[in-house]
């Protein structure tokens, strides 16, 4: 995949203007180095495209009149004005047929940049709610998912995200409308509006979660302080930080993350567009691995933010300087915070020694 078919817009200027010594990367080498996602929205992967097909396939009107009105309005300066463009995208995901083509579209452009594993999320209730079945949303995401392992080798958990702007119960009834599904989603997690809605909010559903057998994720410090990262440790009992970027305001917090090593899910576009970071420069991605910490590199909305796992990890590797060491540190933290069975996680491991020796050779 061309990463100019990625870039539109804003996002072609922003990524131009900071990144002036992207030649200067190894953008081989990260193509080719085999790649682990731990923090990708599948409903954050609907393209422009896809909403203006779906939306005429199911009959529905859109406030924009074309592909590229849509994509300029992906401006953003703070995470609530993307959550907000986020919630209406979703609107023209209604059949079984439209989240495997939404999923299906995410898992192609994976196979081209050399994905080999994802455990990607998605918000039950932000389709729910609007009157879509749970068991449409699991039944078409799983669908492609598992044509995706048949078809390409690429294996996959799924991550069932509570949104956090609502309220307890609401949650609770989420959990239990995942009963029949069981199955197939390994993880809660938490998302949407971080500020104001701290993770003891939701302490008795990630205990519940945590005894019917779900492993437990959440966002924290991406908007929030690093009172809230310890809050999904202590009071959602978290096996992995997504995004976590505040923690390093906080020394005594780094060191507990490091002992613990405790994975952060960072995302850098995502930073960036979402001005959690002034420039890609002053990422933290550098500072973090410097200190020990198990940071990996994920796309979070990729089709919002300009790109997805190979931009992201030219876009930090460009203007951090990061080098191969490094690269491939940040894909093995991904491999050790897998939810995949040990079987798998051994076979990526596997996969990544392999890669190395031929890079090397
Ligand atoms: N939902 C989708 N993307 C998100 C993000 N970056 N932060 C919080 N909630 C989200
Ligand atoms: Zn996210």
């Amino acid at each position: 995949m061309k990463t100019d078919t990625l870039f539109h817009g804003e996002s072609c200027i922003h990524f131009c203007a900071i990144f002036p010594d992207m030649e200067a990367t190894d953008t081989a080498f990260i193509r080719a180095l085999p790649k682990i996602e731990l923090h990708c929205h599948i409903e954050g992967t609907l393209e422009p495209e896809l909403v203006f097909d779906l939306a005429e396939r199911n009959g529905i009107g859109l406030s924009y009149p074309s592909v590229e009105s849509l994509r300029e309005a992906y401006s953003f300066t703070r995470l609530q004005d993307f959550l907000d463009i986020y919630y209406e995208g979703m609107n023209v995901l209604r059949t079984e047929q439209d989240f495997f083509d939404l999923t299906w579209a995410y898992l192609v452009r994976g196979n081209a940049q050399n994905l080999r594993h994802t455990e990607i999320f998605f918000d039950p209730q932000g389709h729910v709610d609007r009157g879509i079945p749970f068991e449409t949303a699991v039944l078409g995401i799983t669908s492609a998912l598992d044509r995706a392992e048949r078809e390409f080798g690429i294996s996959s958990e799924l991550v069932m995200c509570f949104l956090r702007h609502l309220d307890e119960q609401e949650a609770f009834r989420t959990l239990d409308q995942a009963e029949p599904f069981r199955d197939r989603i390994i993880a809660v997690g938490l998302d949407s509006s971080e500020r104001g809605n701290p993770p003891e909010k939701f302490e008795r559903v990630f205990q519940e979660a945590a005894r019917r057998g779900y492993r437990r994720v959440a966002h924290a410090g991406e908007e929030g302080p690093p009172e809230y990262v310890y809050g999904a440790l202590d009071s959602l009992g978290v096996e992995r930080v997504d995004h976590g970027n505040s923690c390093l305001e906080a020394p005594e917090l780094v060191r507990r993350l490091v002992r613990e090593q405790v994975p952060l899910t960072v995302c850098p576009l995502s930073n960036l567009r979402l001005c959690v970071v002034e420039s890609m420069e002053r990422h933290p991605l550098a500072e973090m691995l410097d200190h020990g910490l198990k940071a990996t590199v994920n796309s979070d909305d990729p089709a919002y933010f300009g790109g997805y796992m190979n931009e992201n990890l030219e876009a930090v590797a460009g203007a951090l300087d990061l080098g191969r060491d490094q690269l491939v540190q940040l894909t093995r933290n991904a491999v050790d915070a897998v939810f995949a069975p040990q079987s798998r996680r051994q076979a990526l491991n596997d996969e990544l020694d392999k890669f190395l020796a031929s890079a090397d050779g």
